[in-house]
């Protein structure tokens, strides 16, 4: 059974997503062990709790710098022992440390399909007030592994979603949350618990 820690920051529709697919047997051989949120008021805390799962707050306003939370967050990780870490929604960024030592085994789920509208500054709604400012036809969502560039890792898994005329960035980002990305992550989880994917010269394959 694989030991599953979930990173969240917000809402946690994505987190959501991920206790039904468990609850619903979408996912098998995979148990959330614990939520842990940068955001005491994080939504995604209060659906953990509902269900039973331990959420622990690693705030960097408890810390005096950068690297102090890095290193608290990075220990709070380890303790947990998990066999993979899954952002879900996660706006935070991973500190190098964690991800050497969780080498692929850590997943990211991002708004948009990388390599495009990703990196520095794209986060959240932002990603889709940029898509809908550049006026792309196809947008969509990526879930990918994490290395210490910023949404660089390898692609596990994306999905097309389409603009449409009068589209706000909130009207967007539920459809690509709906089509996408409630789909795609708990699919992904799935795979890696069950030994379906592997990482072969920084790309994935089925296996
Ligand atoms: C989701 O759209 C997720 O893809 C995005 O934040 C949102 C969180 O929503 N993540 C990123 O932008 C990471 N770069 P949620 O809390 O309802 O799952």
């Amino acid at each position: 059974m694989l030991k599953i820690v979930v990173c969240v920051s917000g809402g946690g529709t994505n987190l959501q997503a991920i206790l039904d697919a468990v609850e619903q047997g979408r996912i098998t051989n995979g148990e959330i062990i614990a939520v842990i949120s940068n955001n005491p008021r994080a939504k995604a805390l209060e659906r953990a709790a509902a269900r039973g799962i331990p959420g622990i707050v690693v705030s960097p306003k408890s810390y005096p710098d950068r690297e102090a939370f890095n290193e608290a967050f990075t220990a709070k990780v380890c303790g947990l022992a998990p066999d993979l870490v899954v952002l879900a929604g996660f706006l935070v960024r991973i500190p190098p440390q964690m991800v050497a030592e969780f080498s692929d085994r850590i997943v990211n789920i991002h708004p948009s399909l990388i390599p495009s509208f990703c990196g520095v500054g794209y986060y959240g709604l932002k990603v889709h007030e940029k898509v809908l400012e550049r006026g792309v036809k196809v947008t969509g969502a990526t879930v990918h592994f994490v290395n210490e560039g910023m949404d660089e890792g390898p692609i596990i898994a994306q999905k097309a979603v389409y603009v449409e005329e009068g589209d706000t960035p909130e009207v967007l980002q539920r459809r690509v949350m709906e089509q996408a990305e409630w789909v795609l992550l708990p699919k992904a989880i799935d795979d890696i618990a069950n030994g379906r994917i592997a990482v072969v010269d920084d790309k994935v394959v089925s296996r």
